[in-house]
């Protein structure tokens, strides 16, 4: 199991967690033991490991780093559950083994979807894209979308449902070859906003007519860049702020926009997917139904075994991932991917 060793001090490094061993304790009464297939890595977890008040409670040092995964269960003492019966949940932890009590724990029927995509697009980044858009977004046709760290987990699905919805979708990305794939994805253009040489301009020549969702997933320069190109009744999702990685501790200090805000009357929104619980089983359906039919398509980016779990969270912050980022572990042999 990994540990949290210490905060980051900025940048988060690999030394900050500790790899321990321990016993497989036996469940307790009511209670289920699973063994972990597939881990999840999120941009998240950077908030939880800040001495910094987020929304929900960070990891203390000496704990065990938090973190969702797809596994089965090895042995139950709760009647509604047996032996190889498949589970997904938020609160499994950076570790082989997990003790759970199955109120916190969903249970996955791989007919829905092969195991691994309960972390992804019929996960919680999958759900997250449905939410945001549909319930925030409001998309109509013909709308211009713009979306950033959008070849990424949350991004692929979002992009794809703007496109369903009869929307015009941007994509911003790091790379070319991330770009690439944005638009076999079928988003209409791409910018690159590490090479633009000004990236409000790259912006306005992808949105001629503006921006009317902004799904912004990284706050910082992208965010900066966008806010300048909105379109009359624009609607802005504020749903990650990954560009913050290296400076949780410190003020978010940048540009203002409310005069952009005031002229477009736009509306901008915090977006927190556990806010929309009641429309989980709406949006994996929808989302199992169209990848189920061809139309939505998904990258995984798989790394192998517990030892990989920091250098794994820590290609996310890097821009390193290429779709959603999972850890395998060696139970996972033979499964349907
Ligand atoms: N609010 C919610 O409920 C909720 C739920 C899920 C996810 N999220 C947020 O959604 C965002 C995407 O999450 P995800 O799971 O889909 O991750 P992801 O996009 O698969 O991976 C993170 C991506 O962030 C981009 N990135 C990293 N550092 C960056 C920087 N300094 N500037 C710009 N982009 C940077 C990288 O893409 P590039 O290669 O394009 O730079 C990287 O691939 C995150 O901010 C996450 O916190 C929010």
């Amino acid at each position: 199991m990994w540990v949290l060793a210490s905060y980051p001090d900025g940048m988060p490094v690999e030394s900050n967690w500790r790899l321990e061993q321990s016993e497989i304790e036996s469940p307790g009464d009511r209670q289920i033991l699973a063994r972990a297939l597939y881990l999840s890595v999120d941009p998240y977890m950077r908030g939880r490991i800040s001495a910094k008040r987020g929304y929900a409670k960070g990891v203390e040092i000496g704990d065990v780093m938090i973190g969702g995964g797809v596994a089965e269960v090895v042995e139950s003492r709760h009647p509604k559950w047996n032996a190889g019966d498949l589970i997904e949940t938020f609160g499994f932890g950076w570790q082989e083994y997990s003790i759970l009590d199955p109120e916190t724990v969903t249970r996955v029927d791989p007919n829905i979807g092969p195991p691994h995509a309960w972390l992804s697009y019929i996960g919680m980044p999958g759900i997250t894209a449905w939410c945001a858009l549909n319930n925030i977004g409001k998309p109509v046709e013909g709308d211009t979308v713009l979306i950033s760290a959008a070849s990424g987990a949350v991004g692929q699905v979002a992009g794809q449902l703007a496109k369903v919805a009869g929307c015009r979708a941007v994509a911003v990305a790091s790379t070319d070859t991330k770009l690439d794939w944005c638009r076999n994805l079928g988003y209409d253009i791409g910018v690159n906003y590490r090479s633009a040489s000004d990236l409000t301009k790259e912006i306005a020549k992808a949105c001629p007519d503006g921006i009317d969702i902004f799904f912004d997933n990284t706050a910082g320069p992208i965010h900066d860049a966008a806010m300048q190109n909105l379109a009359l009744g624009a609607r802005v999702i504020i749903c990650g702020t990954i560009s913050l990685a290296d400076k949780f501790e410190a003020p978010d200090i940048g540009e203002r926009f409310l005069r952009q805000i005031l002229v477009n009357r736009a509306q901008v929104s915090g977006f927190l997917v556990f806010d929309h619980l009641s429309h989980y089983d709406t949006a994996r359906r929808e989302l199992a139904d169209l990848a189920n039919n061809g139309k939505l398509q998904f990258k995984t980016d798989f790394m192998d075994g517990i030892e990989s779990m920091p250098a794994a969270f820590l290609k996310l912050l890097h821009s390193e991932n290429m779709g959603k980022q999972l850890v395998r572990t060696e139970f996972a042999k033979g499964l349907r991917e």
